[in-house]
Protein backbone atom coordinates (compact mmCIF):
# COMPACT_ATOMS: atom_id res chain seq x y z
CA UNK A 1 0.00 0.00 0.00
CA UNK A 2 1.24 3.17 -0.29
CA UNK A 3 0.60 5.96 2.04
CA UNK A 4 1.01 9.81 1.01
CA UNK A 5 2.24 11.70 4.70
CA UNK A 6 1.71 15.45 5.43
CA UNK A 7 5.32 15.43 6.41
CA UNK A 8 7.17 18.49 8.58
CA UNK A 9 10.41 17.03 9.65
CA UNK A 10 9.72 16.96 13.24
CA UNK A 11 9.52 14.51 15.64
CA UNK A 12 5.90 13.01 14.63
CA UNK A 13 5.87 13.06 11.49
CA UNK A 14 9.22 11.43 11.65
CA UNK A 15 8.13 9.11 13.69
CA UNK A 16 5.31 8.24 11.19
CA UNK A 17 7.58 7.67 8.15
CA UNK A 18 8.79 4.74 10.14
CA UNK A 19 5.75 2.89 11.74
CA UNK A 20 4.19 3.62 8.13
CA UNK A 21 6.74 1.32 6.77
CA UNK A 22 7.48 -0.69 9.79
CA UNK A 23 3.58 -1.62 11.39
CA UNK A 24 1.64 -0.50 8.04
CA UNK A 25 4.00 -2.04 5.59
CA UNK A 26 3.54 0.71 3.52
CA UNK A 27 5.55 2.33 0.73
CA UNK A 28 5.69 6.37 2.02
CA UNK A 29 5.62 9.23 -0.08
CA UNK A 30 6.18 12.54 2.01
CA UNK A 31 4.75 16.14 1.15
CA UNK A 32 6.12 18.76 3.02
CA UNK A 33 3.69 21.50 2.07
CA UNK A 34 5.52 25.46 2.75
CA UNK A 35 3.32 27.58 4.85
CA UNK A 36 5.82 30.12 5.61
CA UNK A 37 8.85 27.84 6.85
CA UNK A 38 12.79 29.51 6.25
CA UNK A 39 14.15 28.18 2.64
CA UNK A 40 16.87 27.08 4.55
CA UNK A 41 14.91 24.53 6.47
CA UNK A 42 12.88 23.03 3.29
CA UNK A 43 15.89 21.41 1.92
CA UNK A 44 16.95 19.93 5.49
CA UNK A 45 13.71 18.13 5.77
CA UNK A 46 13.71 17.27 2.25
CA UNK A 47 17.22 15.41 3.08
CA UNK A 48 15.27 13.95 6.19
CA UNK A 49 12.64 12.79 4.55
CA UNK A 50 14.61 10.55 1.92
CA UNK A 51 16.93 9.86 4.72
CA UNK A 52 13.97 8.25 6.30
CA UNK A 53 13.51 5.89 2.77
CA UNK A 54 10.50 7.42 1.12
CA UNK A 55 10.18 6.53 -2.27
CA UNK A 56 8.96 9.91 -2.96
CA UNK A 57 8.81 13.39 -1.41
CA UNK A 58 7.24 16.43 -2.32
CA UNK A 59 7.82 20.41 -1.44
CA UNK A 60 5.04 22.50 -2.27
CA UNK A 61 5.15 26.28 -2.09
CA UNK A 62 1.93 27.54 -0.93
CA UNK A 63 2.95 30.23 0.75
CA UNK A 64 1.32 32.95 -1.64
CA UNK A 65 -2.08 30.49 -1.60
CA UNK A 66 -1.77 30.66 1.99
CA UNK A 67 -1.53 34.65 2.48
CA UNK A 68 -3.87 35.46 -0.25
CA UNK A 69 -6.60 33.07 0.25
CA UNK A 70 -6.29 31.99 4.21
CA UNK A 71 -4.25 34.87 6.19
CA UNK A 72 -6.18 37.55 4.37
CA UNK A 73 -9.70 36.45 4.72
CA UNK A 74 -8.82 35.70 8.63
CA UNK A 75 -8.09 39.21 8.57
CA UNK A 76 -10.87 40.19 7.29
CA UNK A 77 -12.69 38.09 9.76
CA UNK A 78 -10.58 39.40 12.59
CA UNK A 79 -10.24 35.75 13.15
CA UNK A 80 -9.84 35.01 17.02
CA UNK A 81 -10.82 31.57 18.68
CA UNK A 82 -10.57 32.76 22.80
CA UNK A 83 -7.82 35.37 21.96
CA UNK A 84 -5.66 32.75 19.69
CA UNK A 85 -5.58 34.16 15.86
CA UNK A 86 -5.75 31.20 14.45
CA UNK A 87 -2.62 30.37 12.85
CA UNK A 88 -1.95 26.36 13.06
CA UNK A 89 -5.69 25.94 12.70
CA UNK A 90 -6.02 28.20 9.20
CA UNK A 91 -2.97 26.12 7.68
CA UNK A 92 -4.23 22.34 7.90
CA UNK A 93 -7.01 22.68 5.48
CA UNK A 94 -4.81 23.64 2.73
CA UNK A 95 -1.79 21.59 4.17
CA UNK A 96 -4.77 18.31 3.72
CA UNK A 97 -5.67 19.81 0.43
CA UNK A 98 -2.50 19.45 -1.06
CA UNK A 99 -1.75 16.08 0.28
CA UNK A 100 -4.64 14.67 -0.98
CA UNK A 101 -3.65 16.27 -4.59
CA UNK A 102 -0.31 14.40 -4.38
CA UNK A 103 -2.20 11.20 -3.21
CA UNK A 104 -4.27 11.42 -6.49
CA UNK A 105 -1.08 12.04 -8.77
CA UNK A 106 0.97 9.34 -7.10
CA UNK A 107 -1.74 6.70 -7.11
CA UNK A 108 -1.99 6.51 -3.51
CA UNK A 109 -4.26 4.29 -1.24
CA UNK A 110 -3.97 5.99 1.77
CA UNK A 111 -3.66 9.48 3.31
CA UNK A 112 -1.97 9.90 6.78
CA UNK A 113 -0.58 12.86 9.35
CA UNK A 114 0.99 12.40 12.26
CA UNK A 115 -1.61 14.01 14.28
CA UNK A 116 -2.22 12.49 17.99
CA UNK A 117 -5.61 11.54 19.48
CA UNK A 118 -5.83 14.73 22.08
CA UNK A 119 -5.03 17.58 19.90
CA UNK A 120 -6.91 19.53 17.19
CA UNK A 121 -5.35 18.70 14.11
CA UNK A 122 -6.37 15.31 13.33
CA UNK A 123 -9.90 16.94 13.24
CA UNK A 124 -8.69 19.47 10.69
CA UNK A 125 -6.74 16.73 8.17
CA UNK A 126 -9.27 14.19 8.38
CA UNK A 127 -12.32 16.56 7.45
CA UNK A 128 -10.73 18.04 4.23
CA UNK A 129 -9.30 14.11 3.65
CA UNK A 130 -12.86 12.84 4.07
CA UNK A 131 -14.70 15.31 2.03
CA UNK A 132 -12.27 15.43 -0.65
CA UNK A 133 -10.54 12.11 -1.55
CA UNK A 134 -13.81 9.76 0.36
CA UNK A 135 -12.86 6.34 -1.06
CA UNK A 136 -9.03 6.99 0.25
CA UNK A 137 -7.79 5.28 3.92
CA UNK A 138 -6.65 7.47 6.48
CA UNK A 139 -4.14 6.16 8.71
CA UNK A 140 -2.88 8.52 12.33
CA UNK A 141 0.10 6.19 13.07
CA UNK A 142 0.46 8.16 16.14
CA UNK A 143 -3.12 8.20 17.61
CA UNK A 144 -4.23 4.75 16.35
CA UNK A 145 -0.73 2.92 18.35
CA UNK A 146 -1.78 5.26 21.44
CA UNK A 147 2.08 6.34 21.56
CA UNK A 148 2.87 9.20 23.97
CA UNK A 149 5.33 12.07 23.22
CA UNK A 150 8.33 9.86 25.30
CA UNK A 151 7.27 6.66 23.26
CA UNK A 152 8.11 8.22 20.26
CA UNK A 153 10.87 9.78 21.07
CA UNK A 154 12.17 6.30 22.49
CA UNK A 155 11.25 4.76 19.17
CA UNK A 156 13.13 7.87 17.16
CA UNK A 157 16.51 7.19 18.89
CA UNK A 158 15.96 3.35 18.59
CA UNK A 159 15.56 4.03 14.42
CA UNK A 160 18.35 6.38 14.62
CA UNK A 161 15.95 9.54 13.85
CA UNK A 162 17.00 12.82 14.74
CA UNK A 163 15.11 13.81 17.58
CA UNK A 164 15.38 17.72 17.23
CA UNK A 165 13.82 18.19 21.10
CA UNK A 166 15.21 16.26 23.82
CA UNK A 167 13.35 14.75 26.90
CA UNK A 168 14.30 17.88 28.92
CA UNK A 169 12.19 20.36 26.83
CA UNK A 170 10.32 18.60 24.68
CA UNK A 171 8.23 21.35 23.00
CA UNK A 172 5.83 20.48 20.05
CA UNK A 173 6.16 23.64 17.77
CA UNK A 174 4.21 24.86 14.80
CA UNK A 175 4.85 27.15 12.86
CA UNK A 176 3.75 29.19 9.73
CA UNK A 177 3.29 32.54 8.37
CA UNK A 178 0.68 33.86 10.99
CA UNK A 179 1.71 32.35 14.00
CA UNK A 180 4.01 30.14 15.84
CA UNK A 181 2.65 27.45 18.74
CA UNK A 182 4.75 26.28 21.42
CA UNK A 183 3.21 23.66 23.69
CA UNK A 184 4.12 20.35 25.84
CA UNK A 185 7.04 19.65 28.14
CA UNK A 186 7.01 21.94 31.35
CA UNK A 187 4.75 24.57 29.72
CA UNK A 188 1.49 21.76 30.41
CA UNK A 189 1.43 22.83 33.78
CA UNK A 190 -0.48 26.47 33.43
CA UNK A 191 1.00 27.58 36.74
CA UNK A 192 4.37 27.20 34.69
CA UNK A 193 6.11 30.19 34.16
CA UNK A 194 7.93 29.68 30.54
CA UNK A 195 11.10 30.33 29.93
CA UNK A 196 12.18 33.36 27.77
CA UNK A 197 14.05 30.29 25.30
CA UNK A 198 10.64 29.54 24.11
CA UNK A 199 9.99 32.37 22.38
CA UNK A 200 11.79 33.19 18.85
CA UNK A 201 9.72 35.72 17.09
CA UNK A 202 9.07 37.90 19.97
CA UNK A 203 12.20 38.27 21.44
CA UNK A 204 12.72 41.91 22.79
CA UNK A 205 15.07 43.79 19.97
CA UNK A 206 14.09 47.56 19.83
CA UNK A 207 13.75 49.51 23.08
CA UNK A 208 12.35 52.87 21.80
CA UNK A 209 9.15 53.40 20.63
CA UNK A 210 8.11 52.99 16.80
CA UNK A 211 5.26 54.39 14.90
CA UNK A 212 3.90 51.88 12.14
CA UNK A 213 1.58 53.16 9.50
CA UNK A 214 -0.58 50.07 7.66
CA UNK A 215 -2.32 51.22 4.51
CA UNK A 216 -5.71 48.90 3.89
CA UNK A 217 -7.56 48.39 0.42
CA UNK A 218 -11.01 46.32 0.75
CA UNK A 219 -10.01 45.01 4.21
CA UNK A 220 -6.35 43.50 3.13
CA UNK A 221 -2.91 45.23 4.06
CA UNK A 222 -1.33 46.52 0.89
CA UNK A 223 1.23 48.61 2.88
CA UNK A 224 3.56 49.18 5.66
CA UNK A 225 4.83 52.51 6.12
CA UNK A 226 3.75 53.52 2.30
CA UNK A 227 5.57 50.84 1.14
CA UNK A 228 3.30 48.46 -0.90
CA UNK A 229 4.41 45.11 -0.87
CA UNK A 230 2.81 41.59 -2.15
CA UNK A 231 1.15 39.68 0.65
CA UNK A 232 3.39 37.38 1.95
CA UNK A 233 6.23 39.55 1.82
CA UNK A 234 4.06 41.89 3.62
CA UNK A 235 2.96 39.55 6.03
CA UNK A 236 7.12 38.23 7.27
CA UNK A 237 7.63 42.50 7.31
CA UNK A 238 5.17 42.36 9.60
CA UNK A 239 5.80 39.81 11.89
CA UNK A 240 9.60 41.13 12.07
CA UNK A 241 8.66 44.88 12.84
CA UNK A 242 6.08 43.83 15.35
CA UNK A 243 8.00 40.91 16.68
CA UNK A 244 11.32 43.23 17.56
CA UNK A 245 8.61 45.28 19.83
CA UNK A 246 8.00 42.02 21.61
CA UNK A 247 4.71 42.80 20.74
CA UNK A 248 2.19 39.29 20.01
CA UNK A 249 2.87 37.12 22.91
CA UNK A 250 0.13 35.18 23.93
CA UNK A 251 0.27 32.32 26.92
CA UNK A 252 -3.82 31.34 27.31
CA UNK A 253 -5.88 28.34 28.10
CA UNK A 254 -7.97 26.95 24.94
CA UNK A 255 -10.51 25.26 24.84
CA UNK A 256 -9.39 22.32 22.34
CA UNK A 257 -12.17 20.55 19.88
CA UNK A 258 -12.44 17.91 22.31
CA UNK A 259 -13.07 19.60 25.43
CA UNK A 260 -9.80 19.42 26.86
CA UNK A 261 -8.65 22.97 28.18
CA UNK A 262 -5.00 23.33 26.97
CA UNK A 263 -2.21 26.07 27.89
CA UNK A 264 -1.07 27.30 24.74
CA UNK A 265 1.75 29.46 24.19
CA UNK A 266 1.69 31.70 20.67
CA UNK A 267 4.06 34.60 18.93
CA UNK A 268 2.09 35.98 16.61
CA UNK A 269 3.40 39.82 15.98
CA UNK A 270 1.85 40.11 12.23
CA UNK A 271 -1.44 39.20 13.54
CA UNK A 272 -1.93 41.25 16.31
CA UNK A 273 -0.13 44.20 14.76
CA UNK A 274 -2.65 44.00 11.39
CA UNK A 275 -5.66 42.66 12.96
CA UNK A 276 -5.74 45.77 15.77
CA UNK A 277 -4.99 48.34 12.83
CA UNK A 278 -8.01 45.82 11.01
CA UNK A 279 -10.33 46.93 13.51
CA UNK A 280 -9.76 50.37 14.37
CA UNK A 281 -10.24 51.34 10.44
CA UNK A 282 -13.67 49.19 10.50
CA UNK A 283 -14.60 51.21 13.51
CA UNK A 284 -13.96 54.28 11.26
CA UNK A 285 -16.03 53.05 8.32
CA UNK A 286 -18.94 50.42 9.42
CA UNK A 287 -22.14 51.43 10.95
CA UNK A 288 -22.74 50.72 14.68
CA UNK A 289 -25.24 47.62 13.17
CA UNK A 290 -22.60 46.31 10.80
CA UNK A 291 -19.83 46.14 13.45
CA UNK A 292 -22.26 44.77 16.30
CA UNK A 293 -23.37 41.65 13.77
CA UNK A 294 -19.89 41.23 12.49
CA UNK A 295 -18.83 40.56 15.87
CA UNK A 296 -21.11 37.34 16.14
CA UNK A 297 -20.69 36.58 12.02
CA UNK A 298 -16.49 36.35 13.56
CA UNK A 299 -16.94 34.65 16.29
CA UNK A 300 -18.73 32.06 14.18
CA UNK A 301 -16.18 32.11 11.53
CA UNK A 302 -13.17 31.54 13.48
CA UNK A 303 -15.06 28.71 15.39
CA UNK A 304 -15.59 26.70 12.19
CA UNK A 305 -11.93 27.33 11.26
CA UNK A 306 -10.83 26.20 14.63
CA UNK A 307 -12.69 23.26 14.59
CA UNK A 308 -11.29 22.54 11.14
CA UNK A 309 -14.35 23.05 9.26
CA UNK A 310 -13.09 25.23 6.75
CA UNK A 311 -15.46 23.33 3.58
CA UNK A 312 -18.42 23.63 5.83
CA UNK A 313 -20.65 25.72 3.55
CA UNK A 314 -21.86 28.41 6.12
CA UNK A 315 -18.11 29.53 6.34
CA UNK A 316 -18.65 30.24 2.69
CA UNK A 317 -21.40 32.40 3.25
CA UNK A 318 -19.85 33.77 6.49
CA UNK A 319 -17.33 35.04 3.83
CA UNK A 320 -19.21 36.34 1.61
CA UNK A 321 -21.03 38.65 4.43
CA UNK A 322 -17.77 39.51 5.31
CA UNK A 323 -16.69 40.60 1.83
CA UNK A 324 -19.47 42.89 1.33
CA UNK A 325 -18.69 44.30 4.32
CA UNK A 326 -15.27 44.75 3.45
CA UNK A 327 -15.43 46.95 -0.16
CA UNK A 328 -15.50 50.15 2.06
CA UNK A 329 -12.45 49.05 4.37
CA UNK A 330 -9.99 51.46 2.92
CA UNK A 331 -7.75 53.92 4.66
CA UNK A 332 -4.14 54.43 6.74
CA UNK A 333 -4.19 53.34 10.50
CA UNK A 334 -1.26 54.08 12.69
CA UNK A 335 0.09 52.19 15.36
CA UNK A 336 2.56 52.72 18.55
CA UNK A 337 4.45 50.03 19.12
CA UNK A 338 6.77 49.59 22.46
CA UNK A 339 7.60 46.69 24.99
CA UNK A 340 5.29 44.33 23.76
CA UNK A 341 2.54 46.96 23.28
CA UNK A 342 0.61 47.64 19.74
CA UNK A 343 -1.64 50.36 19.99
CA UNK A 344 -3.71 52.37 17.76
CA UNK A 345 -3.16 56.16 17.94
CA UNK A 346 -4.63 57.46 14.18
CA UNK A 347 -7.16 56.40 11.83
CA UNK A 348 -8.23 57.66 8.12
CA UNK A 349 -10.27 57.14 5.48
CA UNK A 350 -11.88 58.19 2.69
CA UNK A 351 -15.30 55.85 3.66
CA UNK A 352 -15.18 57.04 7.06
CA UNK A 353 -18.36 57.58 8.80
CA UNK A 354 -17.20 60.29 10.40
CA UNK A 355 -18.00 64.28 10.47
CA UNK A 356 -15.68 66.36 12.41
CA UNK A 357 -18.55 69.45 12.25
CA UNK A 358 -20.92 67.18 13.22
CA UNK A 359 -19.16 66.12 16.52
CA UNK A 360 -16.97 68.72 17.15
CA UNK A 361 -18.02 70.82 20.23
CA UNK A 362 -17.37 74.05 18.25
CA UNK A 363 -19.39 73.86 15.66
CA UNK A 364 -23.18 74.92 15.33
CA UNK A 365 -23.87 72.46 12.17
CA UNK A 366 -25.89 69.86 14.26
CA UNK A 367 -28.17 72.42 15.86
CA UNK A 368 -28.07 70.94 19.55
CA UNK A 369 -32.02 72.53 19.36
CA UNK A 370 -32.87 69.65 17.13
CA UNK A 371 -32.28 66.14 18.85
CA UNK A 372 -34.98 67.17 21.76
CA UNK A 373 -37.78 65.73 19.87
CA UNK A 374 -35.49 62.72 19.95
CA UNK A 375 -34.39 63.06 23.53
CA UNK A 376 -38.43 63.00 24.71
CA UNK A 377 -38.87 59.49 23.24
CA UNK A 378 -35.98 58.11 23.50
CA UNK A 379 -36.73 55.88 26.65
CA UNK A 380 -40.16 55.85 26.30
CA UNK A 381 -40.82 52.31 27.38
CA UNK A 382 -38.92 52.98 30.83
CA UNK A 383 -40.75 56.05 31.34
CA UNK A 384 -43.91 54.23 31.09
CA UNK A 385 -42.20 51.61 33.77
CA UNK A 386 -41.79 53.97 36.16
CA UNK A 387 -44.77 55.38 35.65
CA UNK A 388 -46.67 51.89 36.53
CA UNK A 389 -44.46 51.87 40.11
CA UNK A 390 -45.71 55.10 40.67
CA UNK A 391 -49.16 54.39 40.25
CA UNK A 392 -48.98 51.08 42.72
N1 LIG B 1 -3.73 24.90 19.79
C1 LIG B 1 -3.46 25.39 18.48
C2 LIG B 1 -4.47 24.87 17.50
O1 LIG B 1 -5.13 23.92 17.79
C3 LIG B 1 -2.07 25.13 18.03
C4 LIG B 1 -1.61 23.72 17.98
C5 LIG B 1 -0.23 23.70 17.44
N2 LIG B 1 0.40 22.44 17.49
C6 LIG B 1 1.60 22.24 18.01
N3 LIG B 1 2.07 21.05 17.96
N4 LIG B 1 2.29 23.20 18.58
O2 LIG B 1 -4.64 25.42 16.45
Amino acid sequence: MKAVLAYSGGLDTSVCVKLLQEKYGCEVVTVTVDVGLARGELREVEEKARSLGVVEHYTIDAREEFARKYIFRAIKANASYQGYPLSTALARPLIAEKVVEVAERENAEALAHGATGKGNDQFRFEAVFRALAPDKRIIAPIRELNLTRKESIAYAKKHGIAVPVDVEKPYSIDENLWGRSIEGGSLEDPAFVPPEEIYEWTRLRRHEPELIEVEFSRGEPVKLNGRALEPVELIVEANRLAGEHGVGRIDMIEDRILGLKARENYECPAAELLITAHRALEALVLTRRELAFKAQVEARWSELVYFGLWNEPLRLALDAFIDRTQERVSGRVKLRLHQGSCRVVARESENALYSLEAVSFDDKSLDQRSVEGMLRYHALQAEMYWRTLRRR
